[in-house]
């Protein structure tokens, strides 16, 4: 990348020219040529006594019925009484929805729920075959949605362990903690290899090189669903695994949901990695990749999905989509899209109000001929192919079931105890001078650091919440901090432990714990442009400065999806750990940091490095097999007590061009980010770019001036003097909205009226083909009281359905009126908003 801009982390990598994005060419098509790609060793033997039963009940099946097992809703969507009417095949909980709308439901209401979804889809007269709903959630890395679950090291953390044993007793425990709330069905493990640590999802992989997703995704599916051919298949202490996502989309150059523009022998050699093993160890379903091939979506990917995987690779379990990602194929709506079922998708995952709408036209498009009677055929063979095999005709409703209800299940202590090994497993020392690790539990030890006492931070995305955002210690029941790890050790050994988040101390320590890293995020949130940690807060930093300043020996405990660009840090610490995100067993890190109280090393580390460490910012594409290979540790580094080494002083400054980032910021702190400008403009189209503070237009129908809101100059005032104008940012570069409009993002303005308007307001934003679209903010507006602040928000799917080109937005903020007005503004950002909003303004 390079560019003189690099902000708006929140997933805004600009295609702009600053990120050129490679022309499609003639070599890179998104049609695969199956011969060429391996075919599995083993077909999954077909057992005959199962292939009849499935003929039995497809003979009695309605078209209607067959549509319906099609179809996945978010539980956010449906009612469980709406399965007496519509026979779907299934539910989910998607990463924000729990019973009753509550995200931290007890795990008993999950049960009870999971319950009513399959009494009313069992519930039939009409003498057609009763069909059980199967329940998919996200349990990627434990059955995180369920408070007081054990929640493993994210997949980037379990790369390092390298220990195949561990992944089949992680993915067991996974599905007795999910089998134990009711659920059925996983959709893990991610086997995406990331190629591109820019990207928020590089935390849900094992690694960078395919080697290791190749080596753990049967054990894993072992563990989960138990060994095909055994007794343990799909017994009940088990449930249905998902391998996930197919194909690519490791590949997208750091972007979720993007393009990977790259050959086919690169997406077979690098992309397809476990899915070979995974689906020889009896995967029953796979996930199709919200991503993009050579410009195509997955979803509509018949060579791939029918080709590849269903006809080389003899995968006989079923595609299920992503969240609606069949309405970004071609052509397709969210609630029509006979071309992903063409393409070979089985199962749609939908969220929304309109799947009676898919429903609806799905039957159609059957009854039509446009889904041939065949391909529905096999699709619905495919998803009762993996009900009879899961038990799910035959073993009741969830309650019934041998382990649904033992809720001391969930977070059990030998649960916890694997979990807390993993944690040990997954850490790396990047660095440890002098020896100073391991510490002496009989010392004075200093616990510092925001993450110190944070499950949640240690936790990352996907943890109770799709983001991992909005919770306290408090959500997270059977977990344990860092810090009550170190205090426990400490304390059983006769040392001092002093939590201090600050640093500050009244007695110089003996050493000091730092515990520092990224906060939470999932998906495009955790998209960024860089590599550099915490560009816009270095408090850190001097946290870690602050203490070895005052000669007390620092040891950095780095809590991160992904490698990153800690030169700094490093410096500033003797002792570096790269612990990931290592769940909610947050003692393990105490397991390894102190020698046993004989002055013994208790635990050595093992931890090696799945993914290369940079040594700048700009390395985010750094992969052993990559041109030009130069990391600051290379793909499986990782000290240990036995054998350790020196790391020299590392370069601190940031290449030139590097700008630093700013979160989703549009407006802030009285600035623009980098390269951007906050312009006014005239309808004349007389442009005035507000460098300092104060600006006034041409004919001064328009003026800004520097105004206070929290701090100093944070807010520009807005004064309209009547005559069409407006105040607008202007991006350095078009940006590409796409992927933020997709999802529940808003722009998001905080405001003051400071006199009210003489004629109607507008709120808009410019793309590059120099469309402008708004919507009216004039009543939102006058319903503040002024003088007062108030935050106007407008959901970015507003703009995107009034016909703006998302792809390429060249002003994101735009606000306009042609009368008198007089308004402040303070910030201005791409945000969810506190409360869900569906209104496009007034
Ligand atoms: C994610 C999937 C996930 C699904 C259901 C999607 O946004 O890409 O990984 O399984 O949501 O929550
Ligand atoms: C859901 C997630 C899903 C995501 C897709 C969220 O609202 O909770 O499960 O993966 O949207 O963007």
């Amino acid at each position: 990348m390079s560019a003189s801009f690099s902000s708006f982390t929140i997933a805004l990598l600009l295609q702009s020219a600053a990120t050129p994005v490679a022309a499609p060419t003639a070599s890179l098509s998104p049609v695969a040529h199956p011969e060429i790609w391996p075919t599995a060793n083993a077909r999954p033997s077909r057992d005959p006594k199962v292939e009849a039963r499935i003929d039995a009940i497809l003979k009695r099946m309605s078209v209607a019925d067959k549509i319906g097992q099609l179809i996945q809703v978010d539980i956010a969507s449906i009612e469980p009484s709406d399965l007496r009417t519509y026979k779907l095949g299934s539910i989910l909980n998607g990463g924000n929805s729990g019973p009753g709308g509550n995200d931290l439901a007890p795990p008993v209401e999950w049960l009870k729920l999971a319950d009513q979804f399959y009494e009313a889809s069992m519930a039939r007269t009409d003498g057609r075959p009763a069909i059980p709903v199967i329940w998919g959630t996200d349990a990627v890395h434990g059955n995180n949605n369920i408070p007081g679950a054990t929640l493993f090291p994210h997949n980037i953390g379990l790369g390092a362990t390298r220990d195949r044993d561990l992944m089949r007793e992680i993915g067991h425990v996974t599905a007795i903690e999910t089998a134990a709330a009711g659920i059925d069905w996983t959709f893990a493990p991610t086997l995406a290899v990331v190629r591109d640590d820019r990207w928020g999802r590089t935390y849900e992989s094992y690694s960078e090189e395919p080697t290791i997703q190749a080596d753990f995704a049967g054990a894993v599916i072992e563990g989960v669903q138990g060994k095909v051919g055994t007794k343990e298949f799909l017994a009940p202490d088990r449930v249905i695994a998902t391998t996930k996502h197919f194909l690519g989309d490791g590949g997208t150059g750091g972007r979720d949901q993007g393009d990977a523009r790259i050959p086919e022998t690169a997406l077979r050699d690098i992309h397809l990695g476990g899915y070979p093993s995974a689906i020889e160890a009896g995967t029953q379903s796979v996930m199709a990749s919200f991503s993009s091939w050579n410009g195509a979506k997955m979803h509509g990917n018949k060579s791939l999905l029918t080709g590849v995987l269903k006809d080389r690779l003899h995968f006989d379990g079923f595609v299920v989509g992503d969240w609606n990602g069949h309405g970004q194929v071609d052509g397709c709506s969210n609630e029509s899209c006979a071309a992903a079922i063409n393409a070979g998708l089985d199962m749609f995952m939908y969220s929304g109000s309109g799947w009676k709408t898919l429903y609806d036209n799905t039957l159609k498009q059957a009854q039509s001929g446009e889904i041939p009677a065949a391909r529905l055929d096999d699709a619905v063979r495919r998803i009762l192919r993996v009900k009879i095999r899961a038990g799910t005709f035959d073993r009741g409703r969830p309650s019934s079931r041998a382990l649904a209800g033992k809720m001391t299940l969930i977070g059990a202590a030998d649960h916890r105890a694997i979990a807390r090994r993993a944690v040990r497993e997954s850490m790396v020392l990047l660095k440890n001078e002098g020896g100073l690790l391991p510490l002496k539990p009989s010392a004075n030890i200093l616990v510092a650091g925001v993450g110190a006492d944070d499950v949640a931070q240690q936790a990352g995305g996907w943890s109770l919440t799709w983001q991992g955002t909005g919770l306290t210690n408090a959500n997270f029941p059977n977990a344990e901090t860092i810090w009550s790890g170190i205090s426990t050790a400490v304390k059983t050994a006769g040392g001092t432990a002093t939590l201090s988040a600050d640093g500050s101390f009244a007695k110089k320590p003996d050493a000091a714990i730092v515990v520092f890293g990224e906060q939470p995020y999932a998906e495009f949130k955790g998209d960024r442009p860089n590599l550099e940690y915490s560009p816009d807060d270095k408090s850190d930093l001097e946290l870690l400065r602050k203490l070895k300043a005052a000669g007390v020996p620092v040891v950095a405990v780095f809590l991160s999806g992904r490698p990153l660009w800690v030169n700094a840090e490093m410096n500033a610490s003797d002792a570096f750990v790269a612990a990931f995100l290592p769940g909610t067993e947050g003692g393990g890190v105490a397991d390894v940091l102190f020698r046993k109280k004989d002055g013994s090393v208790a635990n050595d580390f093992r931890g090696k490095l799945s993914f290369s460490w940079p040594k700048r910012p700009d390395q985010y594409v750094l992969n052993r097999s990559d041109p030009g290979y130069d990391p600051l540790f290379q793909f499986g580094y990782g000290l240990t007590y036995a054998k350790p080494s020196a790391v020299p002083k590392l370069d601190e400054a940031r290449p030139a061009g590097m700008a630093a980032s700013s979160n989703g910021t549009i407006f802030g702190k009285g600035r623009v980010p980098e390269g951007w400008s906050l312009t006014l403009v005239e309808q004349d189209q007389s442009k005035v770019r507000l460098l300092g503070a104060n600006a006034t237009t041409a004919t001064k129908r328009l003026t800004a001036s520097a105004v206070d809101r929290r701090r100093q100059e944070d807010a520009r005032a807005l004064v309209w003097a009547g005559g069409p104008a407006d105040a607008r940012v202007e991006a350095s570069g078009p940006l590409d909205l796409t992927r933020e409009s997709n999802g529940e993002l808003s722009l998001v303005v905080d405001v003051r009226v400071d006199r009210a308007g003489s004629a109607p307001v507008n709120l808009g934003m410019v793309s590059n083909d120099g469309k402008a679209v708004t919507v009216p903010i004039t009543k939102t507006l006058a319903a503040g009281k002024p003088g007062e602040w108030q935050q106007v928000i407008v959901p970015l799917q507003c703009f995107a359905k009034r016909g703006i080109d998302m792809a390429h937005v060249t002003a994101p903020f735009v606000i306009a009126t042609d009368g008198k007005l007089g308004l402040s503004m303070s910030d201005v950002k791409i945000d969810s908003a506190p409360v869900p909003m569906t209104k496009c303004g007034d």
